[in-house]
């Protein structure tokens, strides 16, 4: 038995706010409520946790991740994503499938699922691809990869860019009530580019990638999806259009889910002054209004919930010059000060931060979880939302350190991640 004393208790999947005691046994809740954990025995059986001046909360899922196994274990692999994932308060992450080869068969999603198990630690839900290779031409055996584990299916990386593909992928997804998860980005528009366009990119001489090149995709697919009402997804939504683009189509009730990262919530294109490749990712960092839509777009449920992008790159791919740098950015371990600061800045409620995070994540990716409800698995994240400390080598558990937030100090920590029961970090 495992009992959480004192914790400020959020859970989003009932509105509850209220300091309480969390009780888990044999994997599962079995008790929330002030002085639960006083009724049960002190004794050896019984291991307590004080989460007094601290926050308890149904643990976290990532719907996008890069952990890079196999085929690219220098920058990230299982073992030291999921160590990154439980230190960054994640009870389940998703990788994507753009791994080297593609995941885009059953040997690979069995393999990634049981090196996950080896290694313990976070749930890990793979995506298979959409297309064999993430070419973007045939479909994959996506039933096969569902029987192995795969929640859901996306290219991601690269948009399934031909209309007719995507139109049978949607069906083919729809067969087997997979999640297909769009990189919206249509390669023509985008050709060349270093980042977004704008005045930005003009002034630094850098070519831009508009956003038309992503808003055409996600109109598309809202359009392609609209008789299939497939479980149709869009991974890092970044602009004002799409935004407006899924506010619309979920007033019309049509099937369409998206994710935002936090760089998106917070950084502009003006990062780029000074060619920082670490700021260099995909889809660009765009500009004021765009955060502005973001945020907005979060705050009213347009946007279901927050995912990471978490995409390692070496110094090899990043300590070069911006043309010849590979886009991506850490995020597993600095998401909970980063969601916390917008926070305190009023933009989230805590309980709408703990529902991005949770609670809307699991019901997208229909996963288990997102809810303190008794008898529900016992994944909770504690995180203490005062706690300083400085994005380092020293802090950092992912394998690489690309990340703008790099030597800057950040205020909220994950203390303890519990999977199914189990402490997996602690703090
Ligand atoms: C991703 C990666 O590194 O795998 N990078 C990123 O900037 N999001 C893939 C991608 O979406 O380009």
């Amino acid at each position: 038995m495992l009992i959480l004393e004192k914790g400020r208790v959020l859970d989003p999947s009932r509105g509850f706010d209220e300091e309480a005691d969390v009780v888990i046994e044999g994997g599962r809740i079995s008790e929330v409520g002030r002085g639960a954990g006083a009724r049960h025995p002190k004794n050896e059986a019984v291991r307590r946790i004080d989460a007094s001046g601290r926050w308890v909360v149904p643990g976290f899922i990532d719907l996008h991740v890069h952990l890079r196994e196999p085929g690219q274990e220098y920058k990230e692999d299982i073992a030291s994503g999921l160590r990154a994932a439980a230190a960054g308060g994640y009870v389940a992450v998703c990788p994507m499938p753009n791994t080297r080869p593609v995941n885009d068969n059953r040997a690979i999603t069995e393999q990634m699922r049981a090196r996950a198990k080896d290694v313990g630690g976070p749930r890990l839900h793979p995506f298979g691809a959409i297309t064999v290779g993430s070419k973007g031409e045939t479909l994959t055996e996506m039933a096969d990869m569902r029987d192995a584990g795969a929640i859901g299916v996306s290219d991601d990386g690269v948009c399934v860019m031909n209309a007719a593909v995507m139109r049978r992928a949607l069906e083919y997804a729809k067969t087997f009530d997979l999640l297909v998860s769009q990189h919206c980005e249509d390669h023509h528009l985008t050709a060349g580019a270093q980042m977004h366009e704008g005045h930005v990119s003009t002034s630094l001489g850098l070519r831009g990638w508009p956003r038309e090149g992503e808003d055409v995709i996600v109109a598309r697919d809202v359009i392609l999806n609209e008789r299939i009402g497939a479980r149709y997804h869009v991974a890092h939504i970044s602009t004002l259009g799409a935004a407006r683009i899924v506010r619309e189509a979920k007033a019309r009730g049509l099937s369409v889910t998206a994710e935002v990262t936090p760089h998106h919530l917070l950084l502009t294109d003006r990062e780029l002054i000074g060619y920082r490749t670490f700021c260099k990712v995909t889809p660009p960092l765009r500009e004021d209004e765009d955060v502005e839509a973001m945020r907005q777009a979060l705050r009213d449920g347009t946007i279901d919930c927050i995912a990471t992008d978490h995409a390692p790159h070496s110094s090899l791919e990043k300590d070069c010059e911006l043309s010849a740098a590979s886009p991506g950015m850490i995020g597993l371990e600095t998401t909970i000060p980063l969601l916390l600061g917008l926070v305190r800045d009023g933009v989230l409620s805590p309980l709408r931060f703990v529902e991005v995070m949770s609670t809307a994540p699991a019901r997208v990716g229909r996963l288990p979880g997102g809810s303190l409800r008794v008898g529900e698995p016992a994944d909770l994240t504690v995180l203490d939302p005062t706690l300083r400390w400085t994005v380092s080598r020293e802090t950092i558990r992912s394998k690489q350190l690309n990340s703008p937030w790099l030597g800057k100090e950040l205020v909220g920590a994950c203390t303890h991640t519990i999977v199914g029961g189990d402490v997996v970090f602690t703090r």
